[in-house]
């Protein structure tokens, strides 16, 4: 089922989130595919469980090749469950952002260029992955949502924080996470 998304200013976004202790549920199968249906229908590239009013560290991201964003390299469909980040050096990068709990909105995020998650699947198997790049800021940016942070509080220069249409008039920018 298509949930409503909420949206910067709602209280419920600040606040962190709950560890998942009972895997295999018909609850967090539920959830699951309320996030699915939620972020397709938004062409999202992630949700955070948090965006949709439930206080669990679930998130779910990915994207398939798209000729919109010629720029984003695809990233597998991923359920990742309680999940903790370690970067692999100190190197940052800056990349565009933006967020379905911030509609119609871009900023430049640092991020750390390389990291390794690690976590648990629906069925509560762990697994972890060395990932870069736009994979790599994908999971920091749903990450974050768990611990009640959106982008805008990481950007840093807010001369490149702007409208989507605004910044873009021909599109062509990376999607909504
Ligand atoms: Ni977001």
């Amino acid at each position: 089922m298509i949930r409503e998304v909420l949206r910067m200013g709602d209280r419920r976004l600040l606040q962190p989130a709950q560890p998942v202790t009972d895997f295999g549920t018909r609850e967090l199968a539920a959830l699951l595919v309320d996030m699915r249906d939620t972020m397709a229908h938004l062409n999202g590239a992630g949700l955070a469980a948090p965006q949709i009013g439930v206080g669990l560290r679930v998130v779910i991201f990915g994207l398939q090749a798209n000729p919109r964003y010629p720029e984003a390299e695809p990233v597998p469909d991923t359920v990742l469950i309680n999940p903790a980040l370690e970067p692999l050096s100190g190197e940052m990068e800056d990349g565009w952002e933006g967020c379905l709990s911030v509609p119609g909105m871009r900023g430049i995020v640092p991020r750390h260029r390389r990291l390794r998650y690690s976590g648990f699947d629906e069925r509560g198997v762990p697994f972890s992955r060395e990932v870069s790049d736009f994979h790599a800021r994908v999971v920091q940016h749903e990450c974050d949502h768990l611990d009640g942070v959106l982008y805008p509080m990481r950007i840093r220069d807010f001369s490149r924080f702007g409208y989507t249409d605004v910044l873009f008039p021909d599109g062509g920018v990376a999607p909504d996470d």
